[in-house]
């Protein structure tokens, strides 16, 4: 079959993977072919088990797959047939050198934008759909153009939004795409060829453009802005365990001011996530090199307090529980770094695990999506450590259940029956603020939520 365009994207991951599948359905006279380094997730995406988790995309998958969405490992022959390159490899915090625990590593970019340069025979439209740093399309363009042969790349910033746990929604109905470009006569023409693609389902008004410079920044932007407001409830839910004010209180009646809003004013244990923090503390990193420290300062705070929130999670356990964890079966409900996903990078599951084996506790987890990877994330500890389908096999016989993940699940469990199983006295402290706290008093159970009154029998 004859494409009106083909396009490529380099990194199979949870953004290339997902958004490559929604163009392809959206729009069958593209061929669109994803391509990676790694052979065996290229492997899972051609085959039933799909390797990451996200609600409805198993059904999208397996519509354009064959059709016109392709995975294979052949990046040089994707790059030489393709009129669009997206780049979607990952971009992780520096764990070395300069700018170590802070910049974002570019490697994994740079190395892409070599591979391109080397293998391209005709003008390609280079598009950057992983999160960088303001002004990393300078140094594509100069990447790309430094072979001096005559072929014209066209870099664009086309940053992603989706979220885990409802990409196929996000990509289906997104607030906005974004397309920054070069104001010159070809980067705009780049720019309309790519807002071409979107139009194929995504209204006019909610595709905007805007320089590259400020396409860049505005995605880091936004991810410091969303992880801002989840410590700044964070923070106050502590002042509310001490005040006996309750948050949920407090964040629906600042939430109801439409200046505000009511989203992501969720109390919990913290953000986790692969993204919220690598990309604030490339934000601090820009802003410390630029020397704006105030600024810098200012948006470090929001990663101090998510720390906070984590270990202030394990001091009141240990408090809660008679200042002693040793010995104790504790049943970590859920890893997941938030609900409807298996993804567990980042999870405040992670350390919040940590810190109860350190205490000597007996650890059992549980999740319906993310147990494979839970065990990969603690393989240092995986010693100490069950892991049960179940939840109801996992609680029996604990002292104590914490609530890591919000799967709706949960709040439908029946707790007369997990209480009977349960060793006494029983606690329950809900990192998520999910389950029916009054029930579960009425039940038996030592209950502490977030951020409200603990509902004690003591
Ligand atoms: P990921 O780790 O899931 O996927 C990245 C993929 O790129 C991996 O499969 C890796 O093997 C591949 N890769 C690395 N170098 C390569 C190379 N030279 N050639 C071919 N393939 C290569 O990462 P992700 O979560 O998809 O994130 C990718 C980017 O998108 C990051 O910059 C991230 O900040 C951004 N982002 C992520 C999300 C999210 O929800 N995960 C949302 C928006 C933006
Ligand atoms: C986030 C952004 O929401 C996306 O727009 C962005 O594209 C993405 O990062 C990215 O750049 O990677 P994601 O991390 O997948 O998406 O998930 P979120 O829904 O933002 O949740 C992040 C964390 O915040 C989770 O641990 C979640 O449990 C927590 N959270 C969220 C709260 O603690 N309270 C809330 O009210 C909302």
């Amino acid at each position: 079959m004859n494409f009106k365009k083909t396009i490529l994207c380099i990194g199979a991951g949870y953004v290339g993977g997902p958004t490559m599948a929604m163009i392809a359905y959206k729009c069958p006279q593209y061929k669109v072919t994803v391509v990676d380094i790694n052979p065996e997730r290229i492997a899972r995406w051609n085959s039933d088990d799909l390797p990451i988790y996200e609600p409805g995309l198993d059904e999208i998958v397996k519509t354009v797959r064959g059709r016109n969405l392709f995975f294979n490992t052949d990046i040089e022959k994707g790059i030489k047939e393709s009129e669009i390159i997206f780049v979607s490899v990952n971009t992780p915090t520096k764990t070395y050198g300069t700018g170590a625990g802070m910049a974002a590593d570019l490697q994994y970019w740079e190395k892409t934008a070599r591979q391109i340069r080397e293998s391209a025979e005709s003008h390609k439209i280079v598009v950057e759909k992983s999160t960088l740093p303001v002004k990393t399309a300078l140094a594509m363009e100069r990447i790309l153009t430094s072979m001096n042969n005559g072929i014209r790349f066209d870099v664009l910033s086309n940053p992603e939004f989706l979220a885990e746990g409802s990409a196929v929604k996000d990509l289906e109905d997104p607030d906005r795409i974004l397309i920054g470009s070069r104001e010159t006569p070809e980067g705009l023409k780049a720019r309309d060829e790519l807002v071409e693609i979107y139009a194929n389902w995504v209204s006019e008004e909610r595709i905007i453009t805007s320089n590259i410079w400020s396409s860049e920044l505005s995605k880091l932007v936004s991810n410091a802005f969303l992880a801002q407001r989840i410590s700044s409830i964070n923070s106050i839910s502590a002042l509310c365990e001490k005040t006996d004010a309750d948050i949920t209180e407090v964040s629906r009646a600042v939430g109801m001011d439409s200046r505000v809003g009511n989203k992501f004013l969720n109390a919990g244990i913290g953000f986790g996530g692969s993204c919220f923090k690598k990309d604030i503390l490339n934000l601090v990193y820009i802003c410390r090199f630029q020397g704006l420290d105030e600024m810098a300062d200012y948006w470090e705070g929001v990663v101090k307090i998510n720390d906070y929130q984590k270990e202030r999670f394990i001091l009141n356990m240990l408090s809660a529980m008679f200042n002693t964890l040793a010995g104790k079966r504790i049943c970590l409900f859920g890893f997941a770094f938030k609900a409807n996903t298996g993804d567990t990078r980042e999870s405040p599951a992670i350390l919040i695990a940590g810190r109860l084996v350190e205490e000597k506790a007996d650890l059992i987890i549980t999740d319906p999506q993310a147990l494979k990877n839970a065990m990969t994330a603690l393989s240092d500890i995986n010693g100490q450590i069950n892991y049960v389908e179940d939840p109801y096999d996992a609680a029996a016989g604990c002292d104590a259940i914490a609530v890591m993940t919000d799967w709706d699940m949960y709040a439908g469990l029946d707790f007369e029956k997990i209480y009977k199983s349960m060793t006494k006295p029983a606690f329950i402290f809900d990192g998520r603020n999910i389950l029916d706290h009054e029930k579960l008093f009425e039940i038996g159970f030592n209950v502490y939520p977030i951020g409200k009154p603990a509902l004690t029998h003591f």
